[in-house]
């Protein structure tokens, strides 16, 4: 699964029903760490089968942007 382009009622934590929509909402949200996850949502606290998927769309929710390079002499200040 490509949690990056995934649904977002696409279910993540099945012990809980917990979906990619919600944990993207408290990430963005600033609960974005496993542990503050697991405290809000319980996801992760049954099984733990899910807990590999939370940490992939944490870790793709929370990289930084980098802006794409620009050609030499197309900026704004050139
Ligand atoms: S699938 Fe998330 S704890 Fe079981």
């Amino acid at each position: 699964m490509d949690w990056k382009t995934a649904e977002p009622d696409e279910i993540v934590c099945h012990c809980m029903g917990i979906t990619k929509a919600k944990l993207v909402e408290l990430i963005l949200s600033g609960t974005s760490t496993m542990g503050a996850i697991e405290r809000v949502t319980e996801a992760g606290t049954s099984c733990g089968g899910c807990r590999s998927k939370i940490l992939q769309i944490i870790e793709i929710y929370t990289a930084p942007i980098t802006p794409e390079p620009r050609a030499p002499g197309t900026g704004c200040c050139s």
